[in-house]
C-alpha cells in the first residue's frame, strides 16, 4: 500500500511544487513506485512534468473530483520511457471544484476514495497542494498519511505556521486520525544569511525533531528548471539542488520505512 504525503503550506512560493516533483523523481530513482497528484489549479507541477494543455486534451483531477472520470483514466507518465513515474494533472478547471464540492455528500473524502483505487500500484503518492485551505486542500489532508511543510526562510516565513497547525489538528480530530506531520523542510536555505539561520533556529525550537536535517540550498538551477519543464535531476544532475533533493529523499525513506 502506498504512503500518501501532501506538501502543504497555505502560502505560495514556499517550495511545495519544487519539493513534490523533485522528491518524486528522487524516490523514483531509488526504485520506489511514485504517483504525483497535482492538486493546485495553477498546474505548475503538471507543467514541470511535461503536461501541455493545448495538446493534452485529457481528463484531469477536476474530472476525478467531479465524478466524471475514473482516476485510472487520468494518470499520465512523466516521460515516454518505460522508466517513468506517474502523475495526475491539474488545470485551471480545478478552481471550479472549490464551489462544486460544497454541495456534494462526502465532499472531504472524494480524493481519498479515488486514490484508494490505485493505492496498491504505488509505494508513494505525493500531492502538490494549492496555496489555500479550501476544500481541495482538506481533500488532500483526508487522503494523506503525512504532511510535509516546505518553508522558505524569508521574512514572515514562520507567520503562517499557527494556521497550518490549527488546520492539521482540526482535520486529524474530525476526519483523519492517522494524519501526522512528517516534517518541515527549509526549501531555499542560505546559511550565509543571518535571517535564514534565525529562521532555522526558531523552527527547531518550535518544532523539535520535526525539522528535516536536510536543507535545500538556494540554487539557481532549481529556479530555472520549471521553465524548462524539467525536474532537477534531468535538468542539472550535478547541481546542489539535485544533491539536496536526493539527500532529502534518503532522509524521508529512513523516517518512513524504518
Ligand atoms: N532552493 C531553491 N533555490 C532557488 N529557487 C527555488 C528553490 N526552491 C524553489 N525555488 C523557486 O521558487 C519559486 C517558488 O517555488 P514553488 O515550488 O513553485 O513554490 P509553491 O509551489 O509553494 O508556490 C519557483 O520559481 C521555484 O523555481
Ligand atoms: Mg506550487
Amino acid at each position: 500500500m502506498a504512503i500518501t504525503i501532501s506538501f502543504l503550506n497555505f502560502k505560495g512560493g514556499v517550495g511545495k511544487t519544487t519539493s513534490t516533483v523533485n522528491l518524486a523523481k528522487a524516490l523514483h530513482m531509488m526504485k520506489r513506485k511514485v504517483l504525483v497528484v497535482d492538486a493546485d489549479a495553477q498546474g505548475n507541477s503538471s507543467r514541470m512534468m511535461g503536461f501541455r494543455m493545448e495538446k493534452d486534451k485529457v481528463n484531469t483531477l477536476y474530472d476525478v473530483l467531479a465524478g466524471t472520470a475514473d482516476i485510472k483514466e487520468t494518470i499520465l507518465m512523466e516521460n515516454d520511457l518505460d522508466d517513468s513515474f506517474d502523475y495526475v494533472p491539474a488545470t485551471t478547471s480545478l478552481y471550479n471544484s472549490e464551489q462544486e464540492l460544497v454541495s456534494r455528500t462526502g465532499r472531504e473524502m472524494l480524493l481519498k476514495r479515488a486514490l484508494d483505487e490505485v493505492n496498491s500500484f504505488y509505494d508513494y503518492i505525493l500531492i502538490d497542494c494549492p496555496p489555500n485551505n479550501g476544500l481541495v486542500t482538506v481533500n488532500t489532508m483526508y487522503a494523506s498519511d503525512y504532511l510535509i511543510i516546505p518553508i522558505n526562510c524569508e521574512v514572515f516565513a514562520l507567520d503562517g505556521m499557527g494556521v497550518i497547525t490549527a488546520k492539521y489538528e482540526e482535520v486529524k480530530k474530525l476526519l483523519n486520525p492517522r494524519l501526522e506531520i512528517l516534517g518541515y523542510v527549509l526549501s531555499r536555505y542560505d546559511r550565509r544569511l543571518s535571517l535564514h539561520k534565525e529562521a532555522l533556529r526558531q523552527m527547531e525550537k518550535t518544532f523539535p525533531d520535526k525539522v528535516f536535517q536536510t536543507r535545500i540550498r538556494t540554487n539557481i538551477q532549481l529556479a530555472e528548471s520549471p521553465a524548462r519543464r524539467m525536474n532537477i535531476f534531468d535538468y542539472a544532475p550535478e547541481s546542489n539542488g539535485a544533491e539536496d533533493y536526493k539527500k532529502l529523499a534518503k532522509e524521508l525513506i529512513k523516517k518512513i520505512e524504518k
